[in-house]
This record gives structure tokens, C-alpha cells and sequence, in this order.
């Protein structure tokens, strides 16, 4: 058995330590809002925090995990409120098929949470999520959006 902790919940699941992170988040404990889509760390649409890092977790055994504190895009809205990003999301229309767009959003908010004026060459460093739909230029006009607006 495996402790976690995620959204502010405590969590018990039976789950090899080798399991990736990402599948117990979905099929475990069933927080579908994290998506699957390379399994290999390099699409992005797993991103979810792990102590405020932006971390694709389809990569992180979840044995690794311990006692670190894990926020899903279930979590982002805060006391009933969209975070800047989800509210700068839906004003400028970012999503297409929206397959990406929760890793998208847990991405750039963990970026602005470091940065909260990213510069274009802070938002090329830190969003290398892939989007099939390809919104990047909604999804900059968004950060910065979210980023003056925060
Ligand atoms: S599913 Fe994890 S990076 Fe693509
Ligand atoms: S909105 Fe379709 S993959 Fe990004």
C-alpha cells in the first residue's frame, strides 16, 4: 500500500512502487482530468505539480512520490475561483480538441507561480507541452494575459 497525498486528500492505493503516478491519478483514484498521451515525458499532457513543480507524471513511479504534495488539474480553481490562467483560458477561447489543455494550464501555472511576468523566451522555455491542434500562439497570448491580469 502506498500513501499519497493529492488535492489536500489523503490517499491509500494498492499500486506496484513501479506503477507510473499517472495511472494511479486516473484509474486508482480516478481524477481523469490528467491525460494520457506519449507515456514517454515528452508531450506534457500528464503535467500535474509535485510540490509546485510541473512534473509529467506518466515517468514517476509512483513509489517515488513519498510525502510530497500533488495537485491535479482538479485542483487548480481555488475556494470556488479559476486560477488566472483557466479564466485567461476561456476568455481568449485557447482550447481546440482540449486534449493537451490540462497539462497546458498546470504548466503555465506553475510557470507564472516562478515567473509571474514571463518574458516570450521564459513562456518557449517552460511550455514544451505539444498541442496536435496547435494553439501555442492562444496559449502565449493567454499567459500573458493571465499574467497581467493575476
Ligand atoms: S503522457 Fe506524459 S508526457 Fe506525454
Ligand atoms: S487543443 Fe487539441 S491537442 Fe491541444
Amino acid at each position: 500500500m502506498i500513501a499519497l497525498s493529492i488535492n489536500g486528500k489523503s490517499y491509500t492505493v494498492d499500486a506496484e512502487s513501479d506503477t507510473p503516478l499517472l495511472w494511479v491519478i486516473r484509474d486508482t483514484i480516478g481524477l481523469t482530468g490528467t491525460k494520457y498521451g506519449c507515456g514517454i515525458a515528452q508531450c506534457g499532457a500528464c503535467t500535474v505539480h509535485i510540490d509546485g513543480v510541473a512534473t509529467r507524471s506518466c515517468q514517476v513511479p509512483v513509489g517515488t512520490v513519498g510525502e510530497k504534495h500533488i495537485t491535479t488539474i482538479e485542483a487548480l480553481a481555488q475556494n470556488g475561483k479559476l486560477h488566472p490562467v483557466q479564466q485567461a483560458w476561456l476568455d481568449l477561447d485557447v482550447p481546440q480538441c482540449g486534449y493537451c489543455q490540462s497539462g497546458m494550464l498546470m504548466a503555465a501555472a506553475a510557470l507564472l507561480k516562478d515567473k509571474p511576468k514571463p518574458t516570450d523566451a521564459d513562456i518557449n522555455a517552460a511550455m514544451t507541452n505539444i498541442c496536435r491542434c496547435g494553439t501555442y500562439q492562444r496559449i502565449r497570448a493567454a499567459i500573458h494575459a493571465a499574467a497581467n491580469n493575476a
